[in-house]
């Protein structure tokens, strides 16, 4: 089987990837290694900007997210048992975020492609890219007990920080850039009506807490908990006072509780694989990139990469052209740097590090009062949580 572009991964980035190429007319098939239930259910995150919105609409997958997403201008600080709302579409021009679940993106995704879109295989295991360097790269994966192989012109990688698409390229073509934290996030799903209208980032002498939702109905928390922490060190009632105490104002704001539904541990890393692309493999999202959590960065991040690539190859199919191609990872990688350090300032600013000093501590609220009493700090916060514009 001979296929134009082969997408190795079937997560958010894999399947905009493949809508977009659709709608540019370039031929692809899209290889899950999982089942359909599982990348499914999968709890991520759940905030979009403006420029991922609008390329879901742009290939048909905006209906879902227009019905039931939840629009916000702006989020609260906490700090110093202060509140502090930033408003983005004053200091960004009008952009603004949606709250819409990965595991929705993905749903609404995997339907339009099933329904009229290129091949998806659920449960195809793929074991090598082969053949960067050649015309003919080569995608070897298991699928039903059988070994197959697909060959490609172009073969992208959307298979995740533990993918196989990034050992295609060659020892020594690539350099990694990387940073661990201190600490790791605990997320819950609770059954209880979100206690705010926008999202709480509250920085506490106790740690980072935050204040998401799912919908009217479901409120998604997160706490910093030390590295190695398991989610059984962590009984419910537990879990709401610590929150009580992170969240803890001036003021008579209280935190509803509400019956857990789901509980894990996430890991906080910083890792950039440069360059994102070898010879006709291209590597996007999570594959070439991780950011921390904090400010929401990595859907967004893999969804730039992706509308980036599909404006490329439909140049190319347009007019045979392969400059935005070549480009490619110079692009994304201005892109992915911004977000880097966006997601280690708000990661730092905000947590506590068990080995910080009364001076560390003292440099983050100062910093956190320049947000809070300066547009122009305001604004560069509000702009990169806001998601830069893609041009
Ligand atoms: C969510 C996750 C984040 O990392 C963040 O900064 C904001 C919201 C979420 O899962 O809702």
């Amino acid at each position: 089987m001979h296929i134009t572009v082969g997408i190795v991964g079937g997560g958010p980035a894999g399947l905009l990837l493949a809508r977009l190429l659709r709608r540019a007319g370039v031929d692809c098939v899209v290889l899950e290694s999982r089942d359909r239930a599982y990348a499914e259910q999968r709890q991520r995150a759940g905030i979009l900007e403006q420029s991922t919105v609008d390329a879901l609409r742009s290939c048909g997958a905006g209906e879902r997210l227009d019905r039931e997403g939840l629009v916000h201008d702006g989020i609260e600080l906490r700090f110093d048992r202060r509140s502090h709302r930033i408003d983005f579409p004053s200091l960004t021009g009008g952009r603004r975020v949606w709250v819409y679940a990965q595991t929705e993106v993905v749903k609404d995704l995997i339907a339009l492609q099933l329904e009229d879109g290129a091949p998806l295989f659920f449960e195809a295991e793929v074991r090598a890219v082969e053949g960067a360097d050649t015309d003919r790269p080569t995608i070897r994966y298991l699928h039903r007990g059988r070994e197959q192989a697909l060959t490609c012109d172009y073969v992208v990688g959307c298979d995740g920080f533990h993918g196989v698409a990034r050992s295609a390229f060659p020892d020594g073509v690539q350099r990694v850039y990387e940073r661990t934290y201190p600490y790791s996030w605990l997320g819950i799903l609770a059954d209880v009506a979100p206690s705010c209208d926008e999202l709480i980032y509250a920085h506490s002498p106790r740690g980072f807490a935050l204040h998401s939702m799912r919908s009217p109905f479901v409120s998604r928390l997160y706490l910093q908990v030390p590295n190695g922490a398991e989610p059984a060190d962590w009984p419910d009632e537990r879990i709401w006072d610590e929150l009580d105490a992170r969240f803890a104002v001036d003021g008579d704001w209280r935190l509803a509780r509400g019956p857990v539904t789901a509980k894990s541990v996430l890991p906080m890393r910083s890792h950039v694989l440069e360059p994102m692309r070898h010879g006709r493999v291209f590597l996007a999202g999570d594959a070439a990139h991780i950011v921390p959590p904090t400010g929401a960065k990595g859907l967004n991040l893999a969804a730039a990469d992706v509308i980036v690539l599909a404006r490329a190859f439909a140049r190319l199919h347009e007019s045979g052209s392969a400059d935005l191609l070549d480009a490619y990872s110079d692009t994304c990688l201005r892109r992915v740097w911004r977000a880097e350090h966006f997601s280690y300032f708000m990661t730092t600013t905000l947590h506590a590090d068990p080995e910080q000093s009364p001076f560390d501590s003292r440099l983050q609220l100062s910093q956190l009062d320049r947000i809070a009493t300066s547009p122009h700090a305001a604004a560069e916060l509000a702009e990169n949580y806001a998601g830069l514009p893609l041009g």
